[in-house]
């Protein structure tokens, strides 16, 4: 069964129909740039672009880079702050038409999703905490495989600061920082988390677990394995597309 995925990111929406049985995209994605200002109205016009380049007609999971409650986004860090409060699920069905349900989760939550069914996770039990490292830090808390949604531990503070603001790939290319020094507060913040919450695993995402090899090593006196993720690019859109599959009947 094949149902769309879209992933909404600070720079780029991108988006393509995802086979739901083998996890993976069914077709080359579509990726258009994020508007700017990336308000609702701007977005929503973007996301349409995405699923009218495929002709889709169907069910469309979205993720969104924010708190997602009963549809409705509830913060917006990284993002256009008119934003809170829209009913995300209901705005993009009117654009999109009465034929496109759609389903929205948080980001990392999506890529947290996928791969715990299809990437690093597989198969894991216990706690597993996916980390997004990107312009902002994203988390996917999981126990036994289910999801806790919008842990937005990305957020803790972390020597007075919003940890984000220190140990993003952002904040890395923002200060220019070394991978030494990026790897130190890195780990600075995965002790923090580890405090928390002992996970028996951290699943490290975002556009930097390319790079893993240039930071993973760095880390230490962490007790959880930490491994990178496996989908990268395409775990936000696989992970919406199962969501939403889910909610539509997907087995
Ligand atoms: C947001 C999260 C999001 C993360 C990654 C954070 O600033 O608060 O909701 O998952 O960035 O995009």
């Amino acid at each position: 069964m094949q149902i769309f995925g879209v992933d909404i990111g600070g720079s780029g929406i991108k988006g393509a129909p995802v086979d739901l049985d083998r996890g993976d995209l069914a077709q080359d994605r579509h990726k258009v740039l994020t508007p700017h200002p990336a308000t609702p109205d701007t977005v929503a016009d973007k996301v349409k672009e995405v699923i009218d380049h495929f002709e889709w007609s169907g069910p469309v999971g979205v993720t969104f880079p924010g708190v997602i409650t009963d549809g409705t986004v509830r913060t917006a860090a990284n993002v256009d702050k008119s934003w809170v409060g829209i009913h995300i699920e209901d705005l993009l069905r009117e654009r999109l038409g009465e034929d496109c349900p759609v389903t929205a989760l948080n980001d990392a939550d999506a890529a947290g999703v996928a791969e715990m069914s299809f990437g690093a996770g597989r198969g894991r039990t216990g706690t597993v905490i996916l980390l997004t490292f990107g312009t902002g830090v994203g988390s996917g808390l999981f126990t036994d495989g289910r999801l806790v949604a919008n842990t937005e531990l990305g957020h803790l503070e972390l020597n007075g600061h919003d940890a984000e603001k220190r140990a993003s790939s952002k904040a890395k290319e923002d200060h220019d920082l070394s991978w030494s020094h990026w790897a130190r507060r890195v780990q600075k913040y995965l002790a923090h988390v580890e405090m928390l919450f002992s996970p028996e695993l951290f699943v490290i995402g975002g556009g930097v677990s390319r790079k893993s090899d240039k930071f993973l090593p760095l880390i230490e006196g962490i007790r959880a394995e930490i491994v990178p993720a496996q989908l990268q690019n395409n775990a936000g859109i696989v992970g919406a597309a199962m969501r939403a599959g889910e909610r539509h009947g997907a087995p």
